[in-house]
């Protein structure tokens, strides 16, 4: 039995017209699937999968009454911010030129008429019409410059930034950002928006101090194996950096599917153990120790040769301080073999603007933004083994190679390993 308001009720009975009645019914379908009692009004930000007119199998409505309805002048409720590349393409915003091989459609990235058709332009006048910032990042949080604070109540989507949420920032949200939400400024009522379900129930310890950017990486995926769901607190590691964060978050919702976590001292919800824990005893404690680091280690990196075809960074999308890093080693090299970078479409002109794609460029590199390999369905024809830095990638771009006889091979190591790679055509990466 779900409560509504009055609004709502009026809502669901079409008297907004048919866009908010279709999307009331979707919420109300998502609160009995998730068992949500009520919705919550939202007071933070949002971030969508677009185009997004087809909420779900049963709700959805045209590119006709999306027009009607921007030319009403209706406007999301919350500052609502679109996620990577228009869905069906993935296709990127910047450096396409660079990206021949086949989309899902068959058509190749590279060719100006696909490109224009594939932003989807004709969506995005009518959601900028409607308030959208089209950002087109899976990394929105790099460049929204609105970030929600503490306790505010979200509607995010994309696995790697539902813990940076929660987790990094302490807002809230559960991997639910729709149009629905974001139009109506509205959320189903559970999971992470409820103040108990946010304390801490698994304890995790580790033998090793956790440092590094691999380390940060690698025990986000091994935290995530091991818990699941559940929220742990992370004890013995270092402060993480900006990156850290971002590799342990998609690390951790890689693994598992950890939408929230407490390092006592570093996020906002756990200045201390106790509080991490809600005053309670944890309900089960780990370790991951060094076998369970290795052994992550090992399953992400699954190649038989050490002849590497192309190396891909940039997921999630890279930060500015990691790109201009990036710049200072491939500073006078020359790449054996392609090397992709990717960031966000609002970082692109910023890089350009602090001379790194020219760096870049004259090394034979290219920024893209937008998008990445495993959301465009693969890699170029002829690349068998792939050079990735972070668990995320190196997971999921297999999901893009079904055929077992034709399973793309994966290195994967710290970002180093990946520009020596890049620059000679090996893997020389190991873990240490
Ligand atoms: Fe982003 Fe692709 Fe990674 S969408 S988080 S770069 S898998």
């Amino acid at each position: 039995m779900v409560n509504l308001t009055d609004d709502e009720k009026r809502m669901l009975q079409g008297e907004d017209g048919v866009i908010p009645q279709v999307c009331m019914q979707y919420l109300v379908e998502m609160c009995q699937v998730a068992g949500a009692e009520k919705l919550v009004d939202l007071d933070g930000t949002g971030d969508m999968h677009t185009p997004g007119i087809s909420l779900s199998q049963h709700y959805s409505f045209t590119f006709e009454d999306l027009k009607a309805l921007a030319e009403s002048g209706a406007q999301f409720k919350v500052p609502t911010f679109a996620n990577k590349a228009p869905f069906g393409e993935l296709t990127p915003v910047h450096g396409w030129q660079h990206c021949h091989m086949r989309s899902y459609g068959g058509q190749y990235h590279d060719d100006p008429e696909f490109h224009k058709k594939a932003m989807h332009e004709e969506y995005y006048t009518l959601y900028r019409k409607m308030g959208m910032m089209t950002t087109f990042s899976c990394a929105n949080y790099l460049t929204m410059s609105f970030l929600p604070s503490i306790g505010q109540h979200c509607t995010w989507f994309e696995s790697s930034q539902i813990p940076y949420c929660n987790a990094t920032l302490g807002a809230r949200t559960n991997i639910d950002g729709s149009f629905a939400t974001c139009l109506l400024g509205k959320a189903p009522y559970y999971g992470m928006h409820i103040t108990e379900n946010r304390y801490a129930t698994v304890l995790v310890k580790t033998e090793r101090l956790i440092q590094t950017d691999l380390e940060w990486d690698v025990f986000g995926f091994a935290v995530g194996e091991d818990v699941g769901v559940d929220v742990p607190v992370l004890l013995g590691t270092a402060k993480p950096t900006t990156t850290q964060f971002q590799k342990l978050n998609s690390a951790i919702h890689t693994g598992g599917g950890v939408s929230m976590y407490h390092i006592p001292g570093s996020t906002p919800e756990a200045p201390s153990l106790e509080w991490a824990l809600g005053g309670k005893k944890p309900i089960r404690e780990t370790i991951i120790g060094d076998k369970e680091l290795k052994n992550a280690y090992e399953k992400l990196n699954y190649h038989t040769s050490d002849v590497v075809d192309m190396v891909y960074l940039g997921c999630p999308h890279l930060n500015v301080v990691d790109m201009m890093r990036l710049a200072r080693k491939l500073e006078g090299k020359k790449c054996a073999v392609p090397l992709w970078i990717m960031t966000a479409p609002w970082l692109y002109e910023t890089a350009k603007n602090l001379g790194y794609v020219k760096v870049y460029e004259e090394a034979g590199a290219h920024l893209m933004s937008g998008t990445c390999p495993a959301a465009m369905g693969g890699v170029p024809e002829g690349v068998k083994n792939l050079a990735v830095d972070t668990a995320k990638q190196a997971y999921y771009i297999t999901g893009c190679y079904p055929d077992d006889d034709n399973k793309l091979q994966v290195c994967y190591g710290s970002t180093d390993d990946c520009i020596d790679a890049a620059l000679s055509g090996r893997w020389r990466g190991e873990w240490k």
